[in-house]
């Protein structure tokens, strides 16, 4: 749990400049400030022909319109920014909003895969990026970072998240929300939304928007730290989520939006509803109205209406009547009148559009940010007999699958701004990095159809080469919102294309190009190696060339647990100890399966190898509020330079409060060169040894605490310190 204070943005200047602009709001304007409209939703009303936009731009221009989003283009936002100006008395600017996730026209790694880098940093600046293309389009509001902790690999929007760890995500969603703000002055800057606000990733069965019951305590230790790390650093806004937590949905929920997230945390920007999630409250059943599930959401601490217009349609009237006090309205609006503030919005609502020569200069280095983030995500999880990285001298390469030539998958899930004719192919990758080796390509089949047309041409190409490169994996519509999968294994005909080439023996390297882990056990015994390349953006082909080359030593790590079939799903290393030690008939096991996973969280690999040494703790025993170091010695000693992100866990061994097996407390990512090594240290305190108690209060427990270093979740060396 997070212990620090949040970041105050509003100023008493901000504040009064807010006071001054409401005193001379109607209602009807100040709901108009708390209603958001999604400007790509566009049906003609087939009985009056009139367009949803149309009716929109009328809207606008009477000033009840606080905020739009998926409008896309300068020339059109300072339009609508102009309608303001000049029809209306208040002169509120638009906020406009996207979903902005990784990247906006330079496509970036999904977020699981910019998380498998175990480089936050990375992720600010891809963030910034993404901000500052977005933000020459006239949208100053992001609908990002998605940190939803994320177990469950059958939910699609695990591809959004930053997996499973809520130390790693915490991290990430600090840099997200840091890089995602601009502020360049009056005018130029952009507001973060982390997303969703609370617990959205636990829907049940990895369903999108299934039912969520969790308990406080898991609410409290896994799901909300990221979100307190998103506000403390200065998030503007939150987005609450469409899911129910506890019977409860979110937008109506005011122990997660009052008592949490304004009383304990002291959040002061805005609180919108996910899309249509004030429809949904109906839906739900929790409103018999949309009125009720107006004056619920308002009551419950919702700022913003996404897209329902349920708080214009009713809630000047819930006031009039007395069922809404308007000091409630009157807060909203502050907040919201306050972030535009913040902005700059008042003083420049026109988006000042770049040159073409700064957007061209702009744009080559995001695309080598690109290709630094896509290399920089990729995760090797086998190299057997060293089958990587591929040799340039001549050896001839068969390149099959049916993410090979393929230029529209690797954009992943949320990248409707981005061009599929600007991404990179694995196949031309592989073309432009080969140097002299030839190379032979066939799809061998498509992304879902059982048809083994294909396999002939492809055990062809096979033949004619020294070694293969298998690109397997998801299309881009799998994962993603609503594309929750009960399988996690390659879709169509792939696992026999797999086998029917395997069978040659050639050395076999499978690339994995998906949205969420997949659980592939098999592919084990068929591919010599095999790289986790995820959706990787406009660059992909050239980043997974350049590990597959090695031209870049991989340095990713698992940022979430690999299991070896859905059955053990929900699978995730911060697991409990329960009350069955392992071993016997009677232990939690399954009679059909292994419970270990596939491959653990913080599993990755490198062409070099490391080594331990060395772990000590400059104390063995510290009081409650002590603090103590440990350091750990790592030695590269293999042959090349590498990357190694060494992990830091810890164990409350006897606590009064039932504790994981190993909980994430830091990590470090450090560049070791041959036959060097590295002196690492981590401060171990209060924050990493706090547990929280049955009365729900943080505290540290006296006791023996096992410390463990390494390089992922399964592995380390261990040592034990005593708190007295
Ligand atoms: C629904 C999604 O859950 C959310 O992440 C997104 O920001 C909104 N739609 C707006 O597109």
């Amino acid at each position: 749990m997070t212990t620090s204070s949040p970041r105050t943005w509003m100023t008493t200047e901000i504040l009064d400049q807010a006071k001054q602009i409401l005193s001379g709001m109607s209602l009807e304007e100040k709901v108009g400030q708390m209603t958001q409209y999604d400007w790509g939703y566009n049906p003609i009303n087939p009985e009056t022909g009139v367009s949803q936009r149309d009716l929109l731009v009328e809207e606008i221009r009477q000033g009840r319109v606080g905020s739009i989003f998926n409008l896309a283009g300068a020339e059109q936002a300072n339009e609508l920014q102009k309608l303001i100006q000049e029809n209306t008395v208040s002169r509120i600017p638009l906020l406009i909003g996207r979903d902005v996730i990784h990247g906006y026209k330079t496509v970036f790694p999904i977020p699981l895969a910019q998380a498998s880098a175990w480089n936050p940093d990375l992720a600010r600046r891809t963030a910034e990026a993404a901000s500052r293309e977005s933000m020459a389009d006239g949208v100053a509001w992001v609908f990002a970072p998605m940190i939803d902790i994320s177990r469950d690999p059958r939910w699609g929007r695990i591809a959004e998240s930053i997996g499973e760890d809520p130390l790693l995500t915490g991290e990430y969603a600090k840099a997200w929300v840091e890089g995602s703000q601009i502020d360049d002055g009056a005018g130029q800057a952009t507001a973060s939304c982390p997303k969703h606000y609370a617990a959205y990733g636990l829907a049940e069965a990895g369903r999108d928007y299934n039912t969520v019951d969790l308990s406080d305590r898991v609410l409290r230790e896994v799901i909300l730290p990221p979100f307190r790390e998103a506000v403390d650093a200065g998030a503007l806004s939150i987005m609450a989520s469409f899911n129910e937590v506890n019977g409860i949905p979110a937008c109506a929920n005011e122990y997660l939006l009052k008592t949490i997230l304004r009383e304990e945390w002291g959040f002061e920007g805005i609180v919108a509803s996910d899309y249509n999630a004030l429809q949904e409250l109906i839906t739900h059943g929790v409103a018999g109205s949309e009125e009720e599930a107006c004056e619920r959401s308002i009551l419950a601490g919702c700022d913003m209406d996404m897209h329902s217009g349920f708080y214009m349609r009713h809630l000047p009237k819930l006031v009039r009547e007395g069922r809404v006090p308007e000091s409630a309205v009157d807060e909203s609006v502050l907040r919201i009148l306050a972030v535009k503030i913040k902005l700059g919005l008042f003083e420049q609502p026109y988006v000042t559009v770049p040159t073409e020569e700064a957007a061209a200069e702009a744009r080559a280095s995001f695309i080598e940010l690109a290709r630094e983030a896509a290399r920089e995500s990729i995760v090797l999880l086998r190299n057997e007999g060293k089958t990587l990285p591929l040799s340039k001298q001549g050896a001839s390469v068969a390149v099959i699958g049916p993410l090979a030539d393929n230029r529209k998958d690797p954009l992943g899930c949320w990248a409707f701004d981005g061009n599929p004719e600007e991404v990179v192919s694995l196949l031309e990758g592989i073309r432009q990095a080969a140097g002299a080796a030839s190379v032979h390509y066939a799809e061998g089949c498509s992304m879902e159809s059982d048809s083994e047309e294909g396999f002939e041409a492809a055990l062809e190409a096979a033949r004619q080469a020294d070694v293969v490169v298998l690109a397997l994996g998801e299309a881009l519509e799998m994962s993603g919102e609503s594309r929750s999968r009960t399988s996690l294994g390659l879709p169509g005909a792939q696992r026999k294309l797999v086998e029917a080439v395997a069978a040659l023996g050639k050395p076999v390297t499978a690339v994995l190009l998906s949205g969420r882990p997949l659980a592939l056990p098999w592919l084990q015994e068929k591919a010599d190696a095999i790289v986790q390349a995820w959706h990787l953006g406009v660059q992909s082909g050239h980043a997974i060339a350049d590990v597959l080359f090695g031209d870049y030593n991989p340095g990713g790590r698992l940022p979430v647990t690999f299991p070896h079939n859905v059955g053990q799903v929900p699978i995730y290393y911060y697991r409990k100890k329960t009350g069955r030690p392992p071993g016997g008939v009677y232990s939690s096991y399954y009679i059909d399966s292994t419970t270990e996973p596939l491959f653990p969280f913080g599993y990755g690999l490198s062409y070099t190898q490391f080594e331990y040494s060395d772990i000590t703790a400059d104390r063995t025993s510290i009081a409650a509020d002590g603090k103590l170091t440990v350091s750990v010695t790592v030695t590269n000693i293999g042959e090349r330079v590498g990357e190694e992100v060494v992990q830091v866990y810890l164990r409350d061994e006897v606590a009064s409060v039932t504790q994981p097996l190993k909980k994430l407390i830091g990590f470090s990512k450090v560049s070791i060169g041959p036959n060097e090594s590295a002196a690492l240290t981590f401060k171990v305190g209060m924050q990493q040894l706090a547990i929280i108690d049955q009365h729900m209060k943080l505290i540290v427990e006296p006791g023996d605490f096992t410390l463990w270093i390494g390089p992922n979740s399964s592995e380390g060396q261990s040592i034990t310190v005593k708190v007295v």
